[in-house]
């Protein structure tokens, strides 16, 4: 898939590009189905909610179950990020976040680049993320919330917060939000919230600057997160676990349009449990340049 020039304006001017139901309900579905199973595992990438079972964040299902093996190489989702960073791409990031009925906690201010740059050493901005919703996403669940145009500021600046949710974050002050917001155009469109039907995908900008409030509705708001970066871009610094931070560069060739929906065979590496190098973490760069 690839976008039109009007999607290629649109996403320069406000950092973000919407495609309500992009993927069936039957393909969303089999998505679904493995969530349930993989929230359940006792394992360290099942990241809780602070003070409660709840699931906040499921890293790297790509890995271990074959329908988010699949996602992680479609088409509809991969193409147009190659097309958008102009380079093969390989997966830096991949999860399910929860936001739970009741429980879905808030996500601060921040940018996926500041993280990104402060703990990967990822040396540009060349990287984009990607919204899956699996379920539907309205005004009451939690939806992301936008500052339109904020990529354009680039990085800026933003404080190491290991408080006030269960998932440390690099987070830019209310002062600073506040400008930004009343620049973009204040009450009047200087926040937004895609929101739409499960199958629903935003390909978003690394620098665009975003949070989600908590959950108090009676509905989950389960979405996917795939942050592909291009590949000569890949991160510097293994000092996050590889199960946050991916240190497989190579560039990610995708699969037919319609494989959510048959059983092509995909490779599941960690199906029997994360290698003990995945959790190894180091302060100090990586020696050799990786040439994908
Ligand atoms: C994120 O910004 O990485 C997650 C936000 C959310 O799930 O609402
Ligand atoms: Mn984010």
């Amino acid at each position: 898939m690839q976008l039109s020039p009007e999607q290629l304006a649109q996403f320069d001017r406000d950092g973000y590009v919407f495609f309500p139901g992009l993927f069936t309900p039957q393909e969303t579905q089999v998505l679904n189905d493995c969530v349930p199973a993989l929230y359940q595992r006792r394992e360290v990438y099942n990241v809780r909610e602070r003070g409660s079972d709840a699931v906040r964040t499921n890293f790297a299902a790509h890995l271990v179950s074959a329908p988010f093996a699949r996602l992680a190489r479609h088409p509809r989702m991969v193409e147009p990020v190659a097309q958008l960073l102009g380079e093969a791409v390989y997966m830096h990031q991949f999860k399910i976040n929860g936001k739970m009925a009741f429980e879905g906690d808030v996500w601060q201010w921040h940018q996926d680049y500041g993280t990104w740059r402060n703990d990967d050493h990822m040396p540009t901005e060349r990287a984009m993320n990607v919204a899956i919703f699996l379920d539907e996403v309205n005004a009451f669940n939690g939806p992301l919330m936008f500052i339109p145009g904020s990529h354009r500021q680039g990085v800026v600046d933003a404080k190491h917060d290991l408080t006030t949710t269960s998932y440390p974050l690099w987070t830019v002050d209310k002062a600073l939000i506040a400008q930004l917001v009343e620049r973009a155009g204040g009450k009047h469109g200087g926040i937004v919230s895609p929101t739409g039907p499960a199958g629903s995908m935003i390909l978003f900008h690394s620098c665009l600057v975003h949070a989600s409030s908590c959950n108090l509705s009676p509905w989950n708001r389960v979405s996917v997160y795939l942050s592909l970066c291009a590949a000569s871009n890949h991160i510097r610094r293994f000092q996050r676990p590889e199960y946050i931070a991916h240190r497989d560069f190579t560039p990610i060739s995708c699969l037919p349009d319609d494989c959510l929906l048959g059983e092509l065979p995909v490779d599941l590496p960690w199906l029997h449990g994360l290698p003990a190098s995945a959790l190894e973490t180091s302060a100090d760069d990586i020696t050799q340049a990786v040439t994908p």
